[in-house]
């Protein structure tokens, strides 16, 4: 068995707020400067489909705090009406985030537009774009099985809207706050369960309590003033390493400057309350983020995990692949439920977790919104490949398991952790002791 040891400095940054600050600073008036911008496919996607709308913007390496170099992003816009059309579909490649908040864009501009995207991304669902942006008065096409391509018809006259969110979406949430900027007057934006919050949190918008639900208020046409963000490392991207920590016995790992805003921890409250040697410490704010280092060691018996809470699904939802491949191997068993949002990935990821884990010899019951795991990791003579889906964090959820437990489990492609995670091969070997 293999022991890791480190400290980590080279985590991505985060894949939300640096998808946020590109958009962010394309909306608004001045000059924008982004350190530590992540050089992860999908937030390369949204730079690509904002340069293809006439945004200007430059991406350079500059020396990082822990040595090494880090990506600065500059973006010098004019303001919420800035973009241009490109006169080629947008290609969003892997991305939903990208074809989701760039559509909330889109609709407030007075042109058409056209979003595509790589064959995991047109088979996810886009209805839940097309009707808030067609009830503030956009045009919005889609296939007819409700998937990309989508067509969009901006306009200037985009009327404000109080729209309750069906399921609970920060990309939904986002992208209505994106248009609700455009349009005339103020905007309420429902949220009953809440989700991740970087969108009101960088935008400075007021949030309210009624009624036991969350309401985001977005005034509409109001000047957006070009501001600096930093972006924390990316806590979705830790679990992987936590988890590494946690299953392989005698590793002890620090990983520094993650965000722990704590619509995005979960993560990290699950496993401790389930008996994980975590620690949190040099807790700080950096532009309105919380961020802290997390220190996990390995070795202590852990607790079978079992979800249900929706709030908690919806803290938890990127990291659901790794909580359950880690909680079966630490002790063979995994139950969710509460999580149809999970068939809405970059791949279903409920059935992709149920095909590896039988081809590892789990019991796996699916249900609509969730699967229950018992049974346990059977040893294998032979390597068994693990599906990915085109799916990133089922990947990288089963090569965590491979590494820190030593068994044979191939990828059937490892390319794919590029999208949030391009040094992650690199950082494993680096913490191998
Ligand atoms: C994200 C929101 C979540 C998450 C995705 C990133 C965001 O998606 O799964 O990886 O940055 O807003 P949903 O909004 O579809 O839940």
């Amino acid at each position: 068995m293999s022991v890791f040891k480190g400290e980590v400095t080279t985590l991505p940054p985060d894949k939300s707020i640096s998808h946020r600050a590109a958009l962010i600073g394309a909306l608004a008036d001045g000059v924008t400067e982004i350190t530590n911008f992540s050089g992860g496919f999908d937030n390369q996607s949204t730079l690509g489909v904002l340069g293809a709308c006439g945004i200007p913007l430059i991406q350079e390496e500059v020396p990082g705090p822990w040595g090494g170099t880090i990506r600065r992003v500059v973006i010098e816009s004019k303001g919420l009406w800035s973009f241009r059309p490109s006169g080629v579909p947008l290609q969003c490649n892997n991305s939903g985030s990208t074809m989701r908040m760039m559509a909330g864009i889109l609709a407030g501009q007075p042109f058409g537009s056209e979003l595509v995207g790589d064959s995991s991304l047109m088979k996810r669902p886009m209805q839940r774009v097309a009707g808030p942006l067609r009830d503030m008065g956009a045009g919005v096409e889609l296939s007819e099985s409700g998937t990309a391509p989508m067509l969009i018809s901006g306009t200037k006259e985009l009327r404000s809207i109080v729209y309750r969110l069906p399921v609970p979406s920060a990309q939904v949430k986002s992208l209505v706050a994106f248009a609700a900027l455009h349009a005339e007057g103020e905007s309420r934006i429902v949220e009953p369960v809440l989700s991740r919050d970087h969108t009101e949190l960088m935008l400075g918008l007021e949030t309210l309590e009624l009624d036991g639900d969350r309401v985001i208020v977005v005034p509409g046409r109001r000047r957006i003033e070009a501001r600096p963000f930093l972006v924390p490392a990316d806590p979705s991207a830790a679990c992987f390493i936590v988890a590494l920590a946690l299953l392989a016995p005698g590793s002890e790992i620090m990983i520094r400057d993650v965000c722990l805003n704590p619509t995005r921890a979960a993560f990290l409250d699950i496993m401790i309350a389930a008996g994980g040697e975590i620690s949190i410490e040099n807790r700080r704010t950096v532009g309105g983020e919380d961020i802290g280092d997390i220190l996990a060691c390995g070795g202590g018996a852990l607790e079978p995990l079992s979800i249900s809470d929706p709030g908690v699904v919806a803290r938890v939802i990127d990291e659901i692949p790794m909580l359950a491949v880690l909680s079966v191997f630490a002790s063979g068993s995994f139950e969710v439920s509460n999580a149809a949002e999970l068939r809405t990935k970059e791949c279903d990821r409920l059935n992709a977790l149920a095909v590896n884990l039988q081809r590892l010899g789990c019991l796996c019951e699916e249900s609509p919104d969730g699967m229950r795991v018992s049974g346990g990791v059977k040893v294998h003579q032979s390597p068994v490949v693990a599906e990915c889906f085109d799916d990133h964090r089922i990947a990288m959820s089963f090569a965590i398991a491979a590494r820190a437990t030593g068994m044979a489990i191939e990828l059937s492609d490892s390319a794919v952790v590029g999208v949030s995670f391009p040094n992650f091969f690199a950082l494993l070997e680096s913490l191998e002791v």
